[in-house]
């Protein structure tokens, strides 16, 4: 297909998981559309955990003129196997979460890094990066965010994870430490931030128990779980005078390069997004 096909109106593309109705991707690119008058859709599609299912639906995407893809669990690793071409970002990740389509195929980036570095440069107060960090979780959101925060300046990154293999295989990679899942409280001594990347916390998993009592008064506090969107780890840093960054600021931002690349418009995060977002998850989470 030439790539003036590829344009043609509407515009299409979408969104690809297994579960994906859960997914606020086509709510977020719905905004965009409707503000920035693009005449495009953005699909939510399940697509089966196979490799083979996944590299399947890519190619009818191709064929059917779709203008690219964001991708979501479990498919981010064969988003990489099945692109031609990678990203530095998405090739250092292992892992992307944007698939573009053109004549030559297909291109993996990893947005989820650019993403939480944004939401991380809005929420810093004095302009100061954090220097040491500690993240929780080793999965690849938590490699995404360790390398987003080594890229603004941390120093120090300790990993802790309940398998701690897979924490000293991040920590290695980034240059930074593994720390034991039980001495996570102590870990936090020192850090300016704490991110939790495990699903721990999320509504319908188990809670996030973790002891903030270590953590300096002013450092920030992030978690990657939007559902619910005030989190208990949240909760309690707030209340206790911290400054915090949600998911749904992370989701906002790593879905903005997409939305430029696929509809040519431009994506702007900002409190009317936000808002919008938080009425349907306020209507999700109604009986
Ligand atoms: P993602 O790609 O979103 O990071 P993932 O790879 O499934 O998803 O990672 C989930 C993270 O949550 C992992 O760090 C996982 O720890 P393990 O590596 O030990 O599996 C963490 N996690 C999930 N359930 C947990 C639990 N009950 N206790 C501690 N950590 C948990």
């Amino acid at each position: 297909m030439a790539a003036a096909d590829r344009k043609k109106t509407p515009i299409l593309a979408g969104v690809v998981g297994w579960p994906v109705e859960h997914s606020l991707s086509p709510l977020i690119h719905t905004i965009w559309a409707r503000r920035a008058g693009v005449d495009g859709h953005y699909i939510p599609l399940a697509i089966a955990p196979a490799y083979d299912d996944f590299a399947k639906a890519m190619d009818s995407l191709r064929t059917i003129g779709f203008a690219g893809v964001n991708v979501t669990l479990p498919h981010k690793d064969h988003a990489l196997r099945y692109a031609q071409r990678a990203s530095a970002i998405a090739q250092q990740a292992g892992a992307a979460n944007m698939l573009t389509f053109d004549d030559a195929g297909a291109h993996a980036d990893n947005s989820d890094v650019a993403g939480f570095a944004a939401a991380l440069a809005g929420a810093r107060r004095d302009g100061t990066a954090p220097a040491n960090a500690v993240v929780l979780g080793a999965g690849g959101a938590a490699r995404g965010v360790a390398l987003a925060l080594q890229a603004a300046g941390a120093t120090r990154i300790l990993v802790a994870n309940r398998t701690r293999a897979k924490a000293e295989a991040v920590a290695s990679d980034i240059g930074g430490d593994a720390v034991d899942w039980p001495a996570r409280h102590d870990a936090l001594a020192g850090a300016d931030i704490l991110v939790n990347a495990t699903s721990l916390g999320m509504r319908g998993q188990p809670p996030l128990e973790i002891d903030l009592s270590a953590l300096s008064p002013k450092a920030l506090v992030a978690d990657i779980v939007y559902s619910p969107l005030e989190t208990a780890l949240l909760k309690s840093a707030r209340e206790q005078g911290r400054p915090t960054i949600d998911g749904l600021d992370m989701l906002m931002h790593q879905a903005a390069p997409g939305f430029r690349e696929w509809f040519g418009a431009d994506a702007v995060v900002d409190a009317a997004l936000r808002a919008g977002l938080v009425r349907e998850l306020e209507r999700r989470s109604r009986p």
